[in-house]
């Protein structure tokens, strides 16, 4: 049943919460049980170290579902100030004194036991923070974003594996073609009705876009080595003045952990060297990068309100539905989520994903960098504090959609929205092209 669904059945609804928070712990869990030594360090300057993140996680969820909505005693008080992110850089974490890992497994703990105490006394309605267990999808929201930020970390860290996975399934039907038009008109962008949607995915209202091609599938390996191949990146024509020096600036020559031997292009994947899988959605590209291959494809990116609608707009009943397939949540055969893979599926592996206009794999398997800033949309509430998403728009932020395969299905809706730096890549972006639609085309 969907949350919606549940929000009359407390107790129903408190066995679901307690389910989702389970299963962000079972996966925070799995990437910090690893060596001590892995846990401190840092791997990157643009990542915090993974025992930072462990007790940030623990922190958020103290204060949020300890002391406001159970109204209790502080845990540790003392290291509110540590495990801020908007009082320490990721650069500087390593230098702060941190719990250790002993310390830092016990504290997420004891504030879960707590957390769960809390979840089984207090009513889910008749305060907003609470509504529909809004506090606690919150905070399960948070733990999986974090997972995926661990992840992205894991990918950073130099040596032998220590992550293993199964191989993602195959690739299903072609498509019979490469772009889907999407009509123009009104469609409802945003949602009303979703109880654990972040205050930036709300209000629900009604967008105007002219009538546009999206690409069927997210641009693959294949085509953008072909881009590489073309000499994308020597060729300024394709790139907008800040993406051409930001290229050369960074040495950019192909997407992160790429390498090329012979002739052959190989990836670094969670410590695995294995040559590039040609199907796959492109993945660790900057959005300056994904705006210069769409340039040389004669195409630009979508904008955010494009990639929703082509999302979620049924033209059979004009309705925006909770995801492309339907309003049913996400099933293993919707999409690739949950990090099960460590990887995106070759394009076209899910097929029951498609949208109704005809457009594949829009949840999971990469996020898809848009062409639009992070702006806050009309009639925006900031709830419940500013640092979730309002001290963050601005054209500094790029907009991106849809969820990586390491992304968790709770922290994931075709209105959810993600944003970042252009210069990102170490995340698990990738992008498909669109195109304005001419008369001659309707
Ligand atoms: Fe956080």
């Amino acid at each position: 049943m969907t949350l919606e669904q549940l929000r009359h059945s407390p107790e129903q609804l408190r066995t679901r919460i307690a389910e989702e928070l389970d299963r962000a712990r079972s996966r925070s869990a799995r990437l910090t049980d690893i060596d001590r030594e892995d846990l401190v360090r840092q791997h990157s300057p643009l990542m915090s170290p993974l025992v930072w993140d462990y007790a940030h996680i623990g922190n958020q969820e103290e204060l949020w579902l300890v002391r406001d909505v159970g109204g209790r005693e502080p845990v540790r008080e003392d290291i509110d100030n540590l495990y801020d992110a908007f009082q320490h850089k990721r650069s500087d974490r390593p230098s702060l004194p941190l719990l250790g890992p002993d310390e830092a497994g016990a504290y997420v703990a004891e504030v879960r036991r707590k957390a769960l105490e809390v979840l089984e006394r207090t009513p889910l309605e008749g305060r907003r923070l609470t509504e529909a267990g809004f506090a606690f999808g919150m905070i399960v929201q948070h733990e999986q974003q974090h997972v995926e930020t661990m992840l992205a970390t894991h990918q950073l860290r130099v040596g032998a594996p220590i992550l293993d996975a199964p191989p993602p399934p195959p690739t299903g039907p072609a498509a019979d073609r490469t772009e889907v038009y999407v009509p123009g008109g009104m469609f409802l962008m945003g949602t009303d009705l979703e109880p654990w949607a972040l205050d930036n995915e709300r209000p629900a209202h009604a967008v105007g876009v002219d009538s546009f091609w999206i690409d069927t599938d997210p641009v693959t390996n294949a085509q953008y080595a072909a881009f590489i191949d073309a000499g994308g990146y020597d060729d300024e024509r394709w790139w907008t003045p800040a993406g051409w020096a930001h290229k050369n600036t960074a040495g950019l020559t192909a997407p992160q952990f790429w390498h090329r031997e012979d002739g052959v292009w190989w990836r670094t994947r969670f410590g695995h060297v294995e040559e590039v899988p040609p199907h796959e959605a492109v993945q660790h590209v900057c959005w300056f990068e994904a705006d210069a291959y769409a340039r040389w494809a004669g195409k630009r990116l979508p904008t955010e309100a494009e990639w929703e609608k082509a999302a979620r707009y049924d033209p059979a009943t004009g309705r925006s539905l909770r995801y492309p397939w339907g309003d049913e949540d996400p099933t293993p055969e919707h999409a690739n989520l949950g990090g099960v893979y460590l990887q995106p599926a070759p394009v076209g592996a899910y097929p029951k994903g498609t949208s109704p206009l005809g457009v594949r794999g829009l949840i999971g398997d990469v996020w898809e960098w848009t062409s639009s800033d992070f702006t806050p949309y009309p009639g925006f509430a900031m709830f419940p504090y500013p640092e979730y998403s309002e001290v963050f728009f601005g054209p500094e932020y790029k907009v991106l959609r849809g969820g990586s395969w390491a992304a968790d299905q709770s922290a994931v809706r075709a209105t959810f929205r993600n944003w970042d730096y252009p210069i990102r890549r170490q995340i698990f972006s990738g992008f498909r092209c669109a195109r304005d639609a001419r008369d001659a085309d309707v």
